[in-house]
């Protein structure tokens, strides 16, 4: 797979949402971009704005109550946040897909799943009705459905889980999208459903040289499929690496936490630590660095103001960048 040519720039994204309190900003100033065939991991715990994030580059949020209060999300030129909806309907299903944690919030129980996809084909491709179905049985056969033919006339309550989740895969491959936003699209299912859906997930982004975001909590399945990683904290990116890189030599503490709360990835220490402590809410957030209140590592500078995101010098000269204003004096514990 060649990773070249970038297809989706984010720029100083933030997302609020009207409640109780006002206009409470949960992203704030996210920024990435993203290279055609490329997959970029976002991770960070519950309510750190992962999905408020990704559903917000294809205006997916529910707005009122959110909006999105300033930024850009450019795809190949052109940006999403200004655009109309009927080009914003163009751009959902055909050039941006996304799958969710739960299948049924993508599919509609009173159709078949064959009459689904089809359908999608048809809005976009303004194709008929037996190349539509042609298309959503050809596709069911990709990710893995056995007897497609016969199972595209089933409706989607007669799927299992996992078979569900190839349903899902399938219905946002069939217009062959530029980019692919799954978000936690494996935590539902067992072990091995699991990995068989990763690996599906894998061979449709080679097949289709497509660029995938993976969104997840978890640290263990960003090292078995992406390139580099978001690491998102109280709505703020709080580290940018390459895979490696985060695995090897993490620059912010949060980081080195969630990879030595891992079981797969194991602490030196020989006993597996957690992060003491919950994520604050948007509502109640300190001065200076968010995860202060957490953090082993903590002096006075990181109370003071806002901590900007920097770069930090790396070997290998891949874009590295961390909201830690120790980090370079002090050395965080990585992988093993
Ligand atoms: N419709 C909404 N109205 C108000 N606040 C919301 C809404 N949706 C999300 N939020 C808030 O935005 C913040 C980020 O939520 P988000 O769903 O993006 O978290 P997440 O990182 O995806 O967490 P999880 O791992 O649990 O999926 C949270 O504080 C959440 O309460
Ligand atoms: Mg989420």
């Amino acid at each position: 797979m060649t990773i070249s040519k970038e297809l989706l720039r984010v720029t100083d994204l933030s997302v609020e949402f009207y409640t109780d309190h006002g206009w409470e900003r949960v992203v704030k100033d996210v920024s990435f971009s993203i290279n055609a065939g490329e997959t970029l991991g976002i991770v960070g715990e519950s309510g750190s704005g992962k999905s408020v994030t990704s559903m917000a580059l294809t205006r997916l949020i529910p707005m009122p109550p959110g909006r999105i209060a300033s930024g850009s999300v450019v795809l190949e030129g052109t940006d999403l946040v200004n655009l109309d909806d009927d080009g914003m309907n163009k751009v959902r299903g055909a050039q941006v897909a996304n799958i969710f944690q739960e299948p049924m919030t993508s599919l509609n129980p009173a159709f078949t799943v064959g009459e689904q996809i089809a359908e999608m084909v048809r809005f976009h491709e303004k194709v008929g009705r037996k190349a539509g179905w042609d298309r959503a049985v050809e596709m069911l056969t990709k990710v893995g459905i056995p007897n497609a033919a016969l199972r595209a006339k089933e409706y989607p309550h007669q799927f299992s889980g996992g078979m569900r989740q190839r349903v899902m895969i399938a219905m946002a491959m069939s217009c062959t999208p530029k980019l692919l936003i799954a978000d936690e699209p494996t935590t539902a299912l067992d072990v091995t459903i699991q990995a068989q859906v990763l690996d599906l997930i894998k061979d449709m982004q080679s097949e289709f040289e497509m660029a995938v975001i993976f969104i997840t909590h978890d640290l263990g399945v960003v090292a078995q499929v992406c390139d580099r990683v978001v690491v998102m904290y109280a709505g703020q990116v709080v580290e940018q690496a390459e895979i490696n890189d985060l695995y090897f030599t993490p620059a912010h503490p949060y980081a080195e936490g969630l990879l030595n709360s891992m079981p797969q990835i194991g602490p030196r220490s020989g006993r597996l630590a957690s992060i003491p402590g919950s994520t604050p809410l948007p509502s109640s957030l300190p001065d200076g660095c968010s995860f202060a209140p957490r953090c082993p590592y903590v002096i006075d500078d990181c109370r003071q103001g806002e901590i900007p995101l920097r770069s930090i010098h790396n070997e290998q000269s891949n874009e590295h960048l961390t909201r830690c204003v120790r980090a370079g004096s002090l050395r965080f514990l990585g992988a093993s």
